[in-house]
């Protein structure tokens, strides 16, 4: 693991299609296909313009031993469009990868759909989405955005698990700087326009922002090392190497006494981790919210949680949408959930409600209700209202929940709570309502004797509580009504 992070910043240079791949696979490991397929068309002089292969470099390898399938788009053929023979060599390797069960990669420099082509290369598009969708579920499918991707090129990476962006050399968007210009006269540069900090921080589209292209392509063979091959597998066990009941006394001073102080959740989340290491998902999108992977006695785990460090951890629109689809995804590759909660609740506001927090905030709640694998919760402090509920509550489906002493499990904070019971009150009477609301609410005992809360426990065992929950859950045998397909909210 050190190792690869040390390569991931040596070089900082565009690189070939080819070597592209050959960074991304095992040595010696490619296998190409289709490499003397030819584009068709005739039109716009085009018959001169053929080259082997077109602009797309196909086959399979592997990643630290296990099978992947993979397709590179070659900018240096016409923009790395996308030509009819170009679609009809990628959907051969997603149609191998979803019948073998193997993940596949794609590492995106394209212009969109060949323009001399017309519908044919829309048609191409459209093969290639069916297969993304298809496979979704199945097989881990992975984009990397290696260049100036548009149109079509950016809908397919859109319908895979994770999207992969390297600063100042990749941008997706659906129409470039001049077709913004001409219809809405606004003037911005491509990397205004869809750049990896747009899409990394705002948008939200970009699951990793990179220094540069090698380090995008080593974290896609450290993501894969997270993940099963596919949907009826469980992710790859890594030895064991960290003792499974280590102490984690770094944790015992981590929550701040003063309720309203923030503190950095990851520094819960590291220690928990075999030997302390957490790879974050999306780090600068909704980071009200925290989500990525780690490893609990060698097996993968997703980590979601509220982060005090930014909006208080208030859960807002954009959380809410990161959240479910980490949480999904999880449920989907067999890959067990932690809970890491200290909410406040969710984000109140007039944009946020006109914007559809109640739409949006649902999602979560869907997404956690749904998930089959197994699910811990552990809350740190703030669990309140119906953020408490949403996060992995017992009866939300929880098959495991924690709370250390310093948790408050309550409808609403103490001021906010008597400021709408004693309205009328005297400031007096308030403060001993204030008191008497918090004496019996701001502690997770209340639930605990309800039995909402399975133990309180103490911030140094935290690893050890959780494996062991985590290894109950293990062989759980849980599913869901028979159904076509569920209606998420959207
Ligand atoms: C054919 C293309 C092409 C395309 C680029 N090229 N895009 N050829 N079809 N879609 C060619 C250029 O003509 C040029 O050829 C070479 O590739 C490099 O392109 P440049 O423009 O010189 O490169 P750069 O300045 O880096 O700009 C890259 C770019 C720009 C931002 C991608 O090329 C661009 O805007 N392309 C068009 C994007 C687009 O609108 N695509 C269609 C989207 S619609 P020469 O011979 O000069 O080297 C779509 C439909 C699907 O995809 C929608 C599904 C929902």
């Amino acid at each position: 693991m050190e190792q690869k992070n040390n390569n991931k910043n040596q070089i900082d240079e565009r690189l070939t299609a080819r070597q592209r791949i050959n960074l991304l696979l095992d040595p010696t490991t490619f296998v190409e296909l289709d490499r003397y397929v030819t584009h068709r068309c005739t039109d716009f002089g085009m018959e001169k313009k053929k080259v082997d292969g077109d602009g797309v470099i196909s086959g399979y390898g592997k990643i630290d031993g296990r099978l992947v399938f993979v397709y590179a788009f070659d900018f240096s053929v016409m923009g790395g469009s996308l030509s009819a023979a170009n679609a009809q060599k990628i959907a051969k390797v997603q149609d191998l990868a979803l019948k073998n069960g193997a993940p596949v990669i794609s590492l995106n420099d394209s212009g969109g759909a060949r323009i001399q082509e017309g519908v044919e290369s829309l048609t191409g598009f459209a093969h290639i989405f069916r297969r993304n969708v298809m496979a979704s579920g199945v097989i881990p499918q992975i984009s990397a955005i290696l260049g100036p991707c548009a149109g079509g090129s950016c809908y397919s990476p859109a319908l895979t698990d994770f999207i992969l962006m390297v600063k100042e050399h990749s941008q997706m968007f659906v129409t470039g700087p001049d077709v913004v210009k001409a219809v809405t006269n606004e003037m911005v540069d491509k990397d205004s326009l869809g750049g990896a900090s747009v899409h990394g921080g705002k948008s939200g589209v970009a699951h990793f922002v990179c220094q540069n292209e090698q380090e995008a392509i080593l974290t896609i063979r450290e993501l894969i090392g997270f993940l099963p091959s596919n949907n009826m597998e469980e992710a790859p066990v890594m030895p064991l190497s960290d003792d499974e009941n280590r102490l984690c006394h770094e944790l015992d001073n981590v929550v701040p006494d003063d309720p309203n102080m923030p503190y950095d959740i990851r520094d819960v989340i590291q220690p928990i981790c075999d030997h302390q290491y957490f790879f974050e998902v999306q780090e600068m999108f909704a980071r009200n919210i925290v989500v990525g992977f780690g490893r609990l006695a060698g097996r993968t785990v997703g980590f979601v949680a509220n982060q005090p460090n930014f909006l208080a951890g208030a859960i807002d629109i954009d959380a809410s949408d990161k959240a479910a689809r980490f949480i999904r995804f999880c449920d989907c590759f067999n890959i067990p959930i932690v809970a890491v909660e200290d909410v406040p609740g969710f984000l109140p506001g007039v944009n946020q409600e006109h914007n559809g927090i109640i739409r949006h905030g649902a999602k979560i709640v869907y997404a956690f209700a749904e998930a089959t694998v197994p699910k811990v919760t552990l809350i740190t402090r703030k669990a309140y209202g119906g953020a408490y509920i949403v996060m992995n509550s017992k009866c939300i489906g929880a098959d495991a929940n924690f709370a250390y002493p310093t948790a408050e499990i309550a409808v609403m904070g103490a001021e906010g709570a008597c400021n709408i019971l004693y309205r009328k009150a005297d400031d007096e009477e308030r403060a001993k309502a204030v008191k008497a609301y918090k004496e019996k609410f701001a502690s997770p005992y209340p639930a605990a004797r309800l039995g909402y809360i399975d133990d309180i426990i103490l911030p140094c065992d935290t690893r050890s509580v959780i494996i062991k929950a985590l290894e109950m859950a293990h062989n759980k045998n849980e599913s869901n009504p028979p159904k076509k397909h569920g209606n998420m909210p959207l």
